[in-house]
């Protein structure tokens, strides 16, 4: 039985590499899903790599990728063996040749993370992390910064391109630039996250975030010593409101989040 986290890791970084190599000799393939998101070929290419060996090496486990959701409305396929993917994190940026964007592949047993592996191919830096082993970057032990408030502190977010300015997501985007040292937007919740737990940024949040963003990153965030949480279920599945911190501004930062106007905003 090959061993989830060394598998996970394999394969984040072979994907990454395939993906960062077929870039580089072709021009991408570019179309749009669900209305307007972004899909290039490589996505497309990164899942159909990451599914075919995950199901070779684990045929009895379920799947929940970005570009390949199952259902999986039966509880006992949520509970199961699950790995949760997102082939690359990132795509617009990746598109445009930015390089903050990675790989992400998570695996779930009965229903907590065991294992995760978020891999940024251009930014050199593959985090790992265990439910029982701490957290690593390129195989050194990394740690959450000792920031402890958060007018010190600077926060990663993200803002959907079809969000009305005048609702909920942008007040609560305002609030923070106005009570953090800054905010950034850098494009990839994953990248953002891992950020967090190696101590560059102290926050992130986002409302509308789905599960394969942060499967991995939230394992690699609590294992370096910080705090993460799904604040609230989002429609459609697995879409979600997230957050995390080094631990010590968690409470100030989703103090500002006021979840009620954001569920009367339904997403
Ligand atoms: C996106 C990135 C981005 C976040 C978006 C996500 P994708 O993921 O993580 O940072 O703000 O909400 O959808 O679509 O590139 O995998």
């Amino acid at each position: 039985m090959a061993d989830p986290l060394e598998f996970a890791e394999d394969l984040a970084s072979r994907t990454g590499a395939l993906i960062a190599e077929a870039r580089a000799g072709q021009a991408l393939d570019l179309s749009y899903k669900d209305g307007n998101e972004l899909l290039t070929s490589a996505d497309l290419q990164a899942d159909e790599l990451i599914r075919g060996e995950i199901e070779k090496t684990f045929p009895a486990h379920n799947i929940l990728s970005e570009e390949s959701s199952p259902d999986l409305s039966d509880p006992q396929a949520l509970n199961g063996p699950l790995w949760i993917v997102d082939p690359i994190d990132g795509t617009v940026n990746f598109s445009h040749g930015m390089p903050f964007w990675c790989c992400s592949i998570a695996v779930r047993e009965k229903g907590g993370t065991v294992a995760g592996a978020v891999y940024g191919p251009d930014v050199n830096e593959l985090y790992t992390a265990t439910a029982d082993r701490k957290s690593t970057c390129n195989g050194e032990p990394i740690f959450v910064s000792e920031v402890p408030t958060l007018d010190k502190a600077m926060i990663m977010t993200g803002v959907d391109q079809f969000v009305d300015p005048s609702l909920p997501p942008f007040a609560i985007f305002k609030s923070f630039a106005s009570n953090a040292q800054k905010v950034r937007v850098m494009g990839s919740a994953a990248l953002d996250i891992c950020r967090v737990a190696n101590g560059a940024a102290d926050g992130y949040f986002e409302a509308g975030i789905y599960l394969w963003d942060v499967a991995a990153a939230q394992l690699i965030v609590e294992q370096a010593g910080g705090k993460a949480e799904i604040l609230y279920d989002m429609p459609p599945p697995y879409r979600i409101c997230f957050a995390a911190s080094n631990g010590l501004i968690h409470s100030e930062l989703t103090s500002l989040v006021d979840i009620s106007s954001l569920q009367e905003w339904k997403g």
